[in-house]
């Protein structure tokens, strides 16, 4: 029998620390239909953004307050008066608020950083922390750098930081600097030296920067921690977090070295590691732990040999138990509306509109003729396009190109743009230089290519071609996805996906508020 104390919470902050690896940028709706499924799969508490960043940051954890009723809700803030007033004000509808306010404790950050005494440090730490207990009673505390902290300080700072209110004590390896030795030693050093820290929650969060996040992550937990901070595909400043996927994996194919529980449904984990992958246009490594395309791949004949006598001998845990269904051939172009919503409903997309179930549906029948064996991942890239694109200002309508090495390379493109059809015809270097081009002038923009990425979704010739395209523009990025049986229309698709994401993000930004240290 499992009792609270052995139960790790599960902190996800893919849309918070997640969001801050570069190009990973997510709009309103993006983080409302992961911080759904976040919580679907027993997510304990959801990090989703800092509200003072930004006002698009600002509605989004405000949203996910609204949406969100059983995990708990937060929002990151500075030890800054207005920056835990704006927190409070994006979560007061929140079901389970809490603010996460942190300040730097090392001597590197308070000196060059923040440029403050570390007595102006610990005042700030009361300060932030009572302030955020008069909003709530759930309130996170972290000493960013605080695996490079001089330990004497990190003890009274951690201190005061429980005498203030704080109920969870999370002390970061900021810049995944910690091994598994060190990490755990400071977590059993905090619960041997700090008065209090038997009544709050140890937390870790890593960085991947040695690739010993998840190590850090799981040492700590043998030495008191009972929560993790961590993100889905392990995504996250620099070198990422440690992986969601890998932590609970972890816990729950080991229990002999980790004995302890944790809520997470892990047969969600492909959809959500699709989820992101396929909104921020990073796909994750063939090789990654758990969700790789690779994981669960024997390729050696010796391997598919003891596989096929029994899966336990190269196996140690289930495809099924992180949700990867085997691909299966589905439908043909015989099949009817019935099999497609059946289809639907099986892969994840159970509350698809009528509208984009037509035309998603038109879309599959039209991929039917061109291509004989249809699977499951050309579904998910096909809905995925189509959702992704549907309420979108311009639009795709056709596409003609000269390719080769024969004679000049030209498009022709046909787009419709706030309800107007428009066509233009130019050349470039390359086909895929002439598409955007041809875009291009049809929607003039400053902005810069930043990524033009192309995945097959399948095997073999046929395969559905997937784009990822990123734009940057005034030092923020889009990422656009486009899915087609052809590639250069997966690509004028990606690159106007894109270009509609520009859009709604000029109209959106504000100029941040405070820009300075914003990085956590
Ligand atoms: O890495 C870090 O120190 C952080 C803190 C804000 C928790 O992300
Ligand atoms: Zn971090």
């Amino acid at each position: 029998m499992s009792s609270d104390k052995d139960h790790i919470r599960i902190f996800d902050t893919t849309l918070r620390d997640g969001e801050q690896s570069p190009g990973a940028s997510m709009n309103l709706e993006e983080k409302v239909a992961i911080a759904k499924l976040l919580e679907e799969m027993g997510v304990d508490i959801i990090e989703a953004g800092f509200p003072i960043a930004s006002n698009g940051d600002f509605e989004a954890v405000q949203h996910i307050a609204r949406t969100v009723k059983t995990s708990v809700v937060a929002g990151l803030a500075r030890a800054a008066q207005r920056d835990i007033d704006r927190a409070a004000e994006a979560l007061r509808d929140a079901e389970r608020p809490r603010i996460h306010t942190f300040i730097s404790t090392s001597p590197l950050h308070m000196k060059h950083k923040l440029q403050m005494e570390p007595t102006e440090v610990l005042d700030a730490i009361t300060d932030s922390v009572s302030r955020a207990r008069n909003y709530t009673d759930d309130v996170e505390w972290s000493p960013e750098d605080g695996s490079r902290t001089e330990p004497d300080f990190l003890c009274r700072a951690v201190e005061l930081a429980i005498r203030a209110g704080a109920t969870t004590i999370n002390i970061p390896d900021t810049v995944g600097y910690a091994t598994p030795e060190d990490y755990a030693g400071i977590f059993r050093m905090v619960r041997e030296r700090v008065p209090g820290a038997e009544d709050v929650i140890l937390s870790a969060h890593t960085h991947n920067d040695l690739g010993l996040a998840v190590a850090n992550a799981l040492a700590a937990v043998n030495a008191g921690v009972r929560q993790i901070e961590c993100t889905i595909n392990g995504i996250g400043e620099r070198a990422g977090n440690a992986s969601l996927e890998e932590v609970v994996m972890a816990v729950r194919t080991r229990p002999d070295a980790y004995p302890y529980m944790h809520k997470i449904q892990t047969e969600l984990i492909m959809r959500a590691s699709r989820l992101l992958a396929s909104t921020i246009g990073f796909q994750v490594q063939p090789n990654k732990a758990i969700v790789g395309a690779n994981a669960f791949a024997h390729e050696a004949g010796i391997h598919q040999d003891g596989m096929l006598k029994h899966a336990g001998t190269y196996e140690i845990m289930t495809p099924e138990s992180v949700g990867l269904v085997r691909s299966t051939l589905v439908m043909g172009k015989h099949s009817g509306r019935n099999a497609f919503r059946s289809k639907l409903v099986e892969l994840g997309f159970d509350d698809i509109g009528d509208n984009a179930f037509q035309d998603a549906f038109q879309r599959f029948k039209a991929l039917a003729d061109h291509k004989k064996d249809i699977f499951d991942e050309d579904i998910v890239a096909l809905v995925d396009d189509q959702l992704a694109t549907a309420n979108e200002r311009i639009k795709f309508v056709s596409l003609g190109v000269m390719a080769g090495s024969i004679g000049k390379q030209s498009a022709q493109i046909v787009l419709e743009i706030d309800g107007e059809t428009k066509w233009s015809q130019t050349g470039g270097s390359g086909p895929v230089d002439a598409i955007f081009n041809a875009i291009t002038e049809l929607v003039p923009h400053q902005a810069n290519l930043q990524l033009y990425q192309v995945h097959a979704v399948t095997g073999g010739t046929d395969a559905q071609a997937e784009v990822t395209v990123r734009l940057e523009e005034d030092g923020k990025s889009v990422n656009g996805l486009g899915a087609d049986h052809d590639t250069l229309v997966a690509s004028a698709r990606a690159y106007i996906h894109a270009l509609n994401k520009l859009m709604v993000k000029r109209q959106k930004s504000a100029p941040p508020e405070v820009d300075t240290q914003l990085t956590a």
